[in-house]
């Protein structure tokens, strides 16, 4: 996959970045596996050549960090111990595994590119990196790191975290929040990379960079490799990686109302229609912007304990009744707020909590009353989970 092949002069020419001489780049090399063979992270993804296991771990380490994985993978890889297994996966069964991990479309997609392997590769992963990168929800970095850890491929995995620890090696001035700039980087691996042990030595960047080489509390002295490191040697490295600021994620608010029916139970909704959370329990979640359609509605201002005002409560209240059927008693005081980060939006959840006034004859068919014995056959959301915790929390209202 070798498409963005720079060599030294272009590197120098392009992006000023002085790459060092073939030996110094075998010094390189030994240094940093020499320090792996002794310092590496004994994982269980490290246990095994099995491609598929290699994936799940790669997919699974894109959104959070090592100690939380592991429990979740080895859930995983006991349920669906094969590809075919995965291809065969129930749906529930699936989120289940995946609930708490947040980015449920990632494991939707792997069901996807699982059927993809066992329908177009008898079952068998495929090894090329152009290859893995057919499969659903396969980029570049995961296609690396697969193809070099499973199959020894001379490929990079480049990360947020290696484009850091490679902007201090090098003193890159390529500004690592740009899509664009991965292939610099991947230019940069390609001259680096030992091609011996391709997989190690990307394994042995990315333990370098959640170790030693992090973003904040750096102390480049007590790296193996500080010897290499321009930055370290000049003195820059506080100004490295150079990351341009992300624009402010939208905020939207919304009322989750935990409401309890007379038997003690409580209104769960099964999200089906919305692309966000979809397949997975909620207590009812009204979005403050479909509230505002009524033009009564007074724009929710977080006063003092968030307390709604009783204009705006009558309006959620009929909002319940139309949708949900349910006429509710809302206490207008919140129990409180949770906030929630998705990739392009920020929700601020209030919750408040409701008794039913009158038995419901019908609820929709995605809903169910649902005692707090049986929350764990559910999948919910962390979002859910936070909402249950602080529906437990003993506050005054
Ligand atoms: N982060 C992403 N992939 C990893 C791996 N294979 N080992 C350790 N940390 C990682």
């Amino acid at each position: 996959m070798q498409n963005n092949n720079l060599n030294k002069a272009e590197l120098k020419e392009q992006y000023n970045i002085e790459m060092w001489t073939d030996d110094k780049i075998q010094a390189f090399r030994e240094t940093l596996l020499n320090w792996y063979d002794q310092e590496k992270r004994d994982l269980p993804w490290r246990r095994t050549s099995d491609p598929y296991k290699i994936w799940i771990s790669e997919i699974m380490l894109q959104q959070t960090r090592v100690d939380t994985v592991i429990p979740y993978f080895e859930r995983f890889v006991k349920k669906f111990p094969t590809v075919q297994d995965l291809a065969e996966a129930d749906d529930d069964s699936l989120l289940k595994v995946w609930e708490g991990l947040g980015y449920y479309s990632r494991v939707r997609n792997m069901k996807q590119a699982a059927i993809q392997v066992v329908s177009e590769y008898n079952g068998a992963f495929p090894s090329e990196p152009e290859e893995i990168r057919k499969l659903k929800g396969i980029g570049p970095y995961t296609a690396g790191a697969i193809s070099s850890i499973a199959f020894g491929h001379i490929e990079p995995a480049v990360d947020g975290n290696l484009m850091r620890v490679l902007s201090r090696l090098f003193e890159i001035e390529v500004d690592i929040a740009k899509p664009a700039s991965r292939s610099v980087f991947e230019a940069v691996m390609y001259h680096l990379l030992d091609p011996s042990r391709p997989g190690d030595f990307n394994q042995a960047l990315m333990d370098l960079g959640a170790t030693i080489c992090t973003p904040k509390n750096y102390y480049p002295e007590n790296s193996p490799i500080k010897d290499f490191n321009a930055s370290y040697v000049n003195e820059t490295y506080l100004k490295y990686p150079i990351k341009s600021k992300k624009k402010k994620k939208k905020t939207v608010n919304y009322f989750a109302v935990a409401i309890q029916n007379d038997k003690g139970e409580y209104l769960l909704e099964k999200r089906t229609e919305q692309k966000l959370l979809s397949n997975m329990w909620t207590f009812p979640l009204l979005e403050e912007t479909i509230l505002e359609t009524s033009s009564n509605w007074k724009s929710f201002q977080k006063p003092d304990l968030y307390a709604i005002d009783p204009s705006d409560l009558n309006i959620l209240q009929k909002y319940l009744q139309a949708s949900f059927g349910i006429e509710a008693e809302i206490n207008a005081q919140s129990k409180g707020m949770v906030s929630h980060v998705f990739t392009h939006l920020h929700w601020n959840v209030y919750l408040y909590k409701a008794t039913v006034k009158k038995d419901a004859e019908m609820i929709p068919a995605n809903c169910n009353w649902v005692s707090e014995e049986e929350f764990d056959d559910y999948v919910f959301p962390v979002m859910q989970q936070k909402l249950c915790k602080l529906l437990k929390e003993v506050t005054l209202f």
